[in-house]
């Protein structure tokens, strides 16, 4: 009998809406498919146009050098351009934007 993952679902904040993560899917391509507004621009962890806070839940970022200073990291900033569920992670919420007001 196949081992099936449980869903991971994404809720986008403040609208509050949640949207499936498919498996192999970034958080922003979870976003987008669902027809969220999530600023994206180079959408391989350079520009940090997606930048959001994790507010739930864990994810890895695909790439070993995310456009993000450990500090960062270590305080919940993610871009979910390159970013997917943890493994055993089955919710996850985030905020996009940096909270100056930019890049939203
Ligand atoms: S879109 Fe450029 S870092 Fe995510």
């Amino acid at each position: 009998m196949p081992h099936e993952s449980p869903p991971v679902t994404l809720t986008v904040l403040p609208e509050g809406r949640t949207v499936p993560v498919l498996r192999g899917h970034s958080l922003l391509q979870a976003a987008l498919r669902e027809g969220l507004a999530v600023p994206a621009s180079c959408r391989n962890g350079s520009c940090r146009t997606c930048i959001s806070r994790l507010v739930q839940g864990q994810v890895r970022h695909r790439i070993d050098w995310p456009s993000l200073l450990a500090d960062e990291i270590a305080e919940g900033w993610i871009l979910p351009c390159v970013a997917e569920p943890a493994p055993g992670c089955t919710a996850l919420a985030m905020v996009p934007g940096d909270g100056r007001g930019t890049a939203v």
